[in-house]
C-alpha cells in the first residue's frame, strides 16, 4: 500500500482538525496511508485539542517544506503573503505538491504559483479554498469542463448569510446578532474579513478564474459587504417579496468577466433566496448543462479538514489537470468592472421626513433620471418623525440610478442617505 506523508504547516481550526482526520483514518476512503511527518504553526507550546508530540517540530513552515521527509506540503496558516507563500512557492519549486486552504493566497497569487507548479508537473490543490466543505472547485475543474460557463453565483460566506437570516427571522439588530455568532462560533473575534464582503471575494474570484478561463485579477473584484445592511432594509425588502443576502457572482460578459461582491435583493422564490443560516450555496450555469447547485457547511475544522483531505486522497493519483483547469495559453479572458450601461431592476430605501411633499420630491429625482417606479411601499413615520420608504424600480441602466441617486443625497426631504441594492432577476 502507498503512504504519502505530510508536513503540515499551521494547526488552528483546520490543522487540528486535518489532526484528528488523519488519525482516524481508517473510517475514510483512502486510497493508501496517510502519515504525518513534520509539522509548524507560530508557537511550538501552544495548547491544543490534538497532540503534535508525536510529529517533529520546524520553526521554519519553510523549512518543512522543502524537508525531504515529507511528499506534501499542507498549508494550513492562511495570510496572501508572508510565511504562507514563502513557504508554498519554496515547496513547489522543490517538487513537492502543495494543498492549502489559503482563500487569500489563491486569489492574490493563485496565477504565479500554479505557473511554477505546471512548470514543474505538480499539483497545487485548493479545494477547502472556496466554500469548505462544498466539493466546488473539483467539480468546476474537473465535471464541468465540457460545459461553456455562462456565470458562477452564489452564498459564499456562512457568517453574512447568518447575520442576515437571523436578523429577519428575529427581528434583532446587526450588531446584536453579529455577537451571537461570534458567541456560537459562526464570526471570528475580528469579523471584518467576512462582513466587509473581501473573504467572499477571494473565493468568487477563484472561481470565476476557473470557470471562465481568465486571468485572475484581484484588483478589479468590486467588493461591498453587509456591514450597512440594516434590520430595517431586510423587513422593507421582506415586505416587497424579497430577501436581501450577500451574493457573490462571475459573470461572462463580451468584454469580459464581471466579478463582484454585494447585498443584493432575491425574489423570496428564487433558489439563493432559501439558503439560510450559516450554509454556503454555488450555483454554476451554462451550456448546454442548464444549472447546478451545490449546498453545505462552508466552513469550520471539521468540513474543511475533510476538502483538505480530499486533495491529499487526490495525490495518491497525481498530476492530472492544472490548478486552474485549463493550460496557460488557454487563458484568454480579463476580469473587467461592470459597464455603467448594466440593466437591472434596484431596490431603493430611504426614509422620509414627516412633511408634505416629500414623497412627491423623491419621485422626481427618479423620474428626473428616466428611473420609473414598479413598487413602492410606505410606512407612517415613527417617533423620529421619519418615514421609511421603499422602492421597487423597472429596469433601468446603473448610470440612471447612480445619477437619481446622487441627486437624492442632495434632497433635504431625507433624514439619512439612502440605500441603493441590485435585484437579481427571478
Ligand atoms: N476556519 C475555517 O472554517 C476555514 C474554512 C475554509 C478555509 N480556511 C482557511 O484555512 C486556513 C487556516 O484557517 P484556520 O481557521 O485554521 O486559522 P487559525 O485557527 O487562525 O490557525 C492558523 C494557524 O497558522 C499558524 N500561523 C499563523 N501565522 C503564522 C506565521 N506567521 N508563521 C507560522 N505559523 C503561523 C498559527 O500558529 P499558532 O497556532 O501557533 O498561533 C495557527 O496554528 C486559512 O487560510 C483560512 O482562510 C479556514
Amino acid at each position: 500500500m502507498k503512504t504519502l506523508k505530510l508536513g503540515i504547516a499551521g494547526l488552528g481550526h483546520v490543522g487540528c482538525g486535518l489532526i484528528e482526520l488523519v488519525e482516524r483514518q481508517a473510517g475514510l476512503r483512502l486510497p493508501g496511508e496517510v502519515q504525518i511527518t513534520g509539522v509548524s504553526a507560530r508557537s511550538r507550546s501552544r495548547k491544543r485539542p490534538v497532540s503534535i508530540e508525536p510529529y517533529k517540530w520546524f520553526d521554519d513552515a519553510a523549512q518543512l517544506a522543502v524537508s525531504d521527509d515529507i511528499d506534501i506540503f499542507v498549508e494550513l496558516m492562511g495570510g496572501s503573503d508572508g510565511p504562507a507563500k514563502v513557504a508554498v512557492e519554496a515547496a513547489l519549486k522543490a517538487g513537492k505538491p502543495v494543498v492549502t486552504a489559503n482563500k487569500a493566497l489563491i486569489a492574490e497569487h493563485g496565477q504565479a504559483l500554479a505557473d511554477i507548479a505546471e512548470g514543474q508537473g505538480i499539483d497545487l490543490l485548493f479545494e477547502a479554498a472556496v466554500a469548505g466543505g462544498v466539493p466546488v472547485v473539483r467539480v468546476l475543474r474537473d465535471s464541468l469542463s465540457g460545459v461553456e460557463i455562462e456565470r458562477v453565483a452564489g452564498i459564499l460566506n456562512g457568517t453574512c448569510n447568518f447575520l442576515t437570516t437571523t436578523m429577519l427571522e428575529t427581528g434583532r439588530p446587526y450588531a446584536e446578532v453579529l455577537e451571537e455568532a461570534q458567541r456560537l462560533g459562526f464570526a471570528e473575534a475580528d469579523p471584518t474579513l467576512d462582513v466587509s464582503g473581501m473573504d467572499a471575494a477571494y473565493k468568487i474570484a477563484i472561481l470565476s478564474a476557473m470557470a471562465f478561463s481568465a486571468s485572475l485579477d484581484f484588483s478589479k473584484v468590486a467588493i461591498h459587504g453587509v456591514d450597512g445592511v440594516g434590520l430595517f432594509d431586510l423587513k422593507l425588502a421582506d415586505r416587497l417579496g424579497y430577501r436581501i443576502k450577500l451574493i457573490a457572482e462571475g459573470v461572462l460578459t463580451e468584454d469580459g468577466v464581471i466579478c463582484r461582491v454585494a447585498p443584493m435583493a432575491l425574489p423570496v422564490s428564487h433558489p439563493l433566496a432559501q439558503v439560510n443560516g450559516s450554509l454556503n450555496t454555488v450555483r454554476i450555469e451554462g451550456a448546454p448543462l442548464g444549472a447546478v447547485t451545490l449546498t453545505g457547511p462552508g466552513a469550520g475544522p471539521g468540513p474543511t479538514a475533510s476538502a483538505v483531505m480530499g486533495d491529499i486522497a487526490k495525490l495518491f493519483n497525481p498530476g492530472v489537470r492544472s490548478a486552474f483547469g485549463r493550460a496557460a495559453h488557454h487563458v484568454t479572458r480579463k476580469f473587467i468592472s461592470a459597464s455603467e450601461e448594466e440593466q437591472s431592476a434596484y431596490f431603493i430605501r430611504a426614509r422620509l421626513s414627516d412633511r408634505s411633499g416629500a414623497l412627491a420630491r423623491l419621485s422626481e429625482a427618479l423620474a428626473a433620471h428616466g428611473v420609473s417606479v414598479d413598487q413602492l411601499l410606505q410606512e407612517s413615520a415613527g417617533a423620529d418623525q421619519a418615514s421609511p420608504i421603499a422602492i421597487v424600480t423597472h429596469v433601468s441602466a446603473r448610470k440612471q440610478v447612480d445619477a437619481a441617486m446622487a441627486q437624492l443625497s442632495q434632497l433635504d426631504v431625507l433624514v439619512d442617505e439612502a440605500r441603493l441594492i441590485r435585484i437579481e432577476a427571478g
